[in-house]
């Protein structure tokens, strides 16, 4: 196993080397996306990863059907009356605020699901309206991150921001018609990563290379990654970089509950499982509520699904409220089992990108002249 012990000024040079396509898109200084994790609005997390160079991601139905309120409107009384569009418009002239110092790229993530209805139209117009009317914003906020749901009926909004466009699939399917409807780029998302995962199970190992095959679009890896050998197998793969959530959970700078950063680094490599979720199954971290979820989801999605969304949502409400785990739903992926430091964002993403560089370097060394 390759340590993480190379932290010295020798690696922070060689950490600059790490250059792919995706850092080229982005002009950022890592291949690294922060996955948007609705419907928590992972502003602070964005402004954090964002800052140390990689891309941070705000999400937007976090922002538009919020649990509490925006970071950037905390002190106004009247945010409950704003609209999705409204909210998310303040959030991002804020997140150009914060990373203005630092230049930091960022992007908005939009999960088009057919249950989020016309709020996901305003989501995607107050990104295009803050690009066009804040030139800063047009500068730093290059990307929407399309996800959950058929990406062709919105090429045409997507497109009139000038951002870049990338969308996140579970299939070489998938890859191929975001590929058609127009994006930049794919997200290949195995069935390990936390959140929303498809039904049919295909893990990063084998949906990472077979949608690199598949498409000419360049390919980030979704679901599994969380450090630097996992960063190099990547790009081993053919990606151009990865996108981690579970990961930036458990650092100092995430929005996330204390319980909840508590329980990814407490779990082990088979403490998640797949239960019912409000859109589709998703992938728990493993607790009382979340087995009857995964029980249900056995069962039969549709059979479970009144049942299971009413457990689902008492489970995340108790998640400012409860100190108990076991009251409390926890979105995690498999690769909690292998996170057991609580970093910053900055020295996450500059230790992963250092390994990745170490582990890329002594690769060579395995090919032995016969
Ligand atoms: C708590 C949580 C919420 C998530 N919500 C979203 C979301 O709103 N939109 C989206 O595209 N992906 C969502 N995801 C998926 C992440 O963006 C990312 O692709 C995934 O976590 C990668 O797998 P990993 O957890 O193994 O790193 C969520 C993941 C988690 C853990």
């Amino acid at each position: 196993m390759y340590t993480m012990d190379n932290k010295d000024n020798q690696a922070k040079e060689e950490v600059k080397m790490l250059k792919t396509t995706l850092s080229d898109m982005l002009e950022i200084e890592y291949p690294i996306i922060q996955g948007g994790m609705a419907p928590w609005a992972t502003e602070r997390l964005c402004v954090a990863v964002s800052n140390a160079g990689a891309l941070g991601i705000i999400s937007s139905i976090g922002v538009g059907m919020p649990q509490a309120a925006p970071v950037a409107l905390a002190d106004d009384p009247d945010w409950k009356d704003k609209s999705p569009y409204e909210l998310l418009r303040a959030v991002l002239q804020w997140a150009t605020e914060q990373t203005a110092e630092k230049q930091g790229i960022f992007g908005v993530n939009v999960p088009l699901a057919e249950e989020f209805g016309e709020v996901v139209e305003g989501l995607i117009r107050a990104t295009i309206d803050a690009r066009k009317e804040d030139e800063d914003t047009a500068n730093r906020l290059r990307v929407i991150i399309t996800s959950a749901g058929n990406p062709a009926p919105w090429a045409n909004l997507i497109k009139e921001s000038g951002a870049l466009w990338f969308h996140v699939v579970p299939s070489v399917a998938h890859a191929m018609k975001a590929e058609q409807a127009g994006a930049d780029l794919i997200i290949a998302s195995g069935r390990e990563g936390g959140g929303h995962v498809a039904f049919e199970p295909v893990h990063s190992m084998v949906l990472l290379p077979a949608v690199v095959n598949a498409t000419s679009l360049p390919v980030v890896g979704a679901g599994g990654f969380c450090d630097g050998s996992t960063l190099a197998a990547a790009l081993s793969m053919g990606a151009v970089g990865i996108q981690m959530g579970t990961r930036f959970i458990a650092t100092e700078d995430s929005d996330f509950p204390e319980i909840w950063r508590q329980k990814i680094l407490t779990s082990n490599e088979r403490g998640s499982h797949v239960g019912i979720s409000v859109f589709g199954p998703a992938r728990y971290l493993k607790n009382k509520i979340s087995q009857q979820l995964y029980e249900l989801y056995n069962r039969g999605f549709l059979e479970g699904y009144k049942e299971g969304t009413r457990l689902e949502g008492r489970g995340m409400q108790q998640l400012s409220k409860s100190s108990d785990p076991d009251e409390c739903v926890f979105l995690g992926g498999e690769v909690a089992g292998r996170i057991e430091q609580m970093p910053t964002v900055r020295e996450l993403i500059e230790e992963i990108c250092g390994d990745a560089e170490t582990v890329i370097r002594k690769l060579p060394k395995l090919v032995t002249e016969s």
